[in-house]
């Protein structure tokens, strides 16, 4: 199957549920998250838009409890770099109608322990379908910690078609 294929047959399955059923099926999946991430002082997440795991609370809680948050802010149609995430206030509308930190990016990429990478569709050895821009993969070849990627359990399919760019995660949540 081609990569735009399984985007395709993705995006149409997320029709089929509504955003409150989706915000349901986030509940466990952050509850998983959390216990994963105890451990972790520097975490790189993700500022969930309407049809992914719902990172909202998530972070909130994170920076509550004194841990580093890092979003992804775009750049430009390749590179996103990392920002500190410490509230609410910090969050502007970029590219793609993400929410992004304001701030100076973040740059000791040694210094995270975690990264919450999203994804169209993932693989039980890992491989990642993005939205198709390359940005993950790119910004994924800077980092080098456990990485998770966080999707639907109607996201995780038999096999993800990779090319040579793309950056598996080390376990899908
Ligand atoms: N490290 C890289 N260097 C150069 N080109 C890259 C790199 N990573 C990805 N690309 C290119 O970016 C394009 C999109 O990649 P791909 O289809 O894997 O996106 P994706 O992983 O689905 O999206 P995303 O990571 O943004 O969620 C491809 O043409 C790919 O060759
Ligand atoms: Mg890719």
């Amino acid at each position: 199957m081609l990569k735009s294929e399984l985007r395709q047959q993705i995006r149409d399955t997320k029709r089929l549920f509504t955003q409150q059923q989706l915000s349901e099926w986030s509940l466990p999946i952050v509850r998983r998250l959390k216990e994963r991430l105890r451990d972790a002082r520097v975490v790189m997440a993700y500022y969930s838009l309407p049809d992914e795991v719902c990172t909202h609370q998530l972070i909130d809680d994170l920076v509550a409890e004194g841990k580093t948050v890092l979003l992804p802010k775009v750049l430009d149609d390749e590179r996103m770099e990392l920002r500190r995430y410490t509230g609410p206030q910090d969050l502007r509308e970029g590219a793609f109608h993400i929410m992004e930190p304001v701030g100076a990016p973040f740059t000791e990429f040694l210094q995270i322990d975690v990264a919450l990478i999203p994804g169209m569709a993932f693989d039980a050895q890992g491989r990642r379908l993005g939205r198709g821009k390359g940005y993950y993969d790119r910004l994924l070849t800077s980092v080098d910690c456990k990485t998770l990627g966080v999707c639907f359990d109607f996201q995780k399919v038999r096999e993800v078609p990779v090319g040579e760019h793309d950056v598996p995660v080390d376990e899908v949540i």
